[in-house]
């Protein structure tokens, strides 16, 4: 198959380009390379891929492709203020030129939506069907684009899945995530600060979110939680952390950060009777793997 990959020096979505190459495929990744983190992290993500510098929300076109796994956007969900206008046309701008143009070539498409799209869900597991109620501006524009899939899909004949990543972990993480900022601190001697009361998530390993993604390029429909089996609150993380390293993580207390949720917990039961998929990897590995790739960057061990 040929497919399309955006967001492809992405953390997820250059780890997504590896693997389907790795399974035969071709694949073109396309990415904006934005300075929302070191573009050269980026760089590093992408290299030996094939990866077209594109602004998504400028132009799109994927005549000749048989799929479009449409990762990139403007993420992270402390997203209040001036950033907004990012996350308007990094989001939903780009995504409205993705969908049109996949559904001109007839290429079925995977997007990548978030677990903040539920906010301070209704119950917990939280299955895909409990009202959306995203509490940061980030969500906002991500529950936005799901609508507009269902739009393009009904007015447009759209083949589109949707998928909901549960803050999904691993090498590569983006470094203003939580577990990134953790292992290079414990890597640097840094300090790392908890936002208000520790929160929890259904934290998820990336080559599972990568399984789950082409699983649903290959089959299903709708919308899916992608979220990994245990819910660990972030002190379990760090305590975790520190007996992996070896080291004591210098934690500071700051202000609680609007837009954040206090807990996720993901429902998987559809994804796994519709396309047979549950997350694999216990998180105790997933942070091992976390750490080795981190510690080993920075020269660490
Ligand atoms: C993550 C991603 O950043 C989003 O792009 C994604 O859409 C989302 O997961 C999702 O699952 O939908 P988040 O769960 O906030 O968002 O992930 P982290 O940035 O890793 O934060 C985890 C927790 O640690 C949050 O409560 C956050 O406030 C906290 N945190 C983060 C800190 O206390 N200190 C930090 O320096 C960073």
């Amino acid at each position: 198959m040929r497919y399309a990959v955006t967001g492809a020096a992405g953390f997820i979505g250059s780890q997504l380009a590896e693997t389907l190459r790795e399974r035969g495929h071709d694949v073109v990744g396309f990415d904006a390379f934005t300075d929302y983190y070191d573009v050269r992290e980026k760089e590093e993500n992408a290299r030996g891929l094939d990866v077209r510098r594109i602004d998504l929300a400028d132009d799109a076109d994927f005549a000749g492709f048989d799929g479009v796994f449409h990762l990139a956007g403007q993420p992270g969900v402390r997203s209040f203020g001036d950033v907004f206008e990012l996350y308007v046309r990094r989001n939903l701008l780009a995504s409205r030129r993705v969908f049109e143009a996949a559904a001109a070539a007839g290429a079925r498409v995977v997007f990548a939506s978030s677990s903040s799209v539920y906010g301070d869900a209704e119950t917990y597991p939280t299955p895909e069907d409990a009202q959306p109620q995203p509490i940061s501006p980030y969500g906002i524009t991500k529950l936005a684009c799901e609508h507009l899939a269902r739009a393009y899909a009904r007015g447009f004949g759209l083949d589109v899945v949707t998928l909901r990543y549960f803050t999904v972990y691993g090498p590569r993480q983006r470094p203003d995530m939580a577990i990134r900022r953790i292992v290079d601190a414990l890597a640097t001697g840094g300090a790392y600060e908890i936002y208000g009361e520790p929160t929890s998530r259904s934290f998820t390993y990336v080559a599972d979110a990568v399984d789950a993604t082409i699983a649903a390029m290959e089959g299903g429909g709708g919308v899916y939680n992608v979220g990994g089996g245990e819910e660990a609150s972030m002190l379990d993380v760090i305590g975790e952390l520190e007996r992996i390293s070896g080291r004591t993580l210098d934690v500071r207390r700051a202000p609680a950060a609007a837009g954040d949720v206090r807990r996720t917990k993901a429902d998987v039961t559809r994804i796994g009777a519709d396309l047979g998929w549950q997350p694999r990897t216990r998180l105790e590995d997933g942070l091992r793997a976390q750490w080795e790739w981190a510690s080993a960057r920075v020269g660490a061990r």
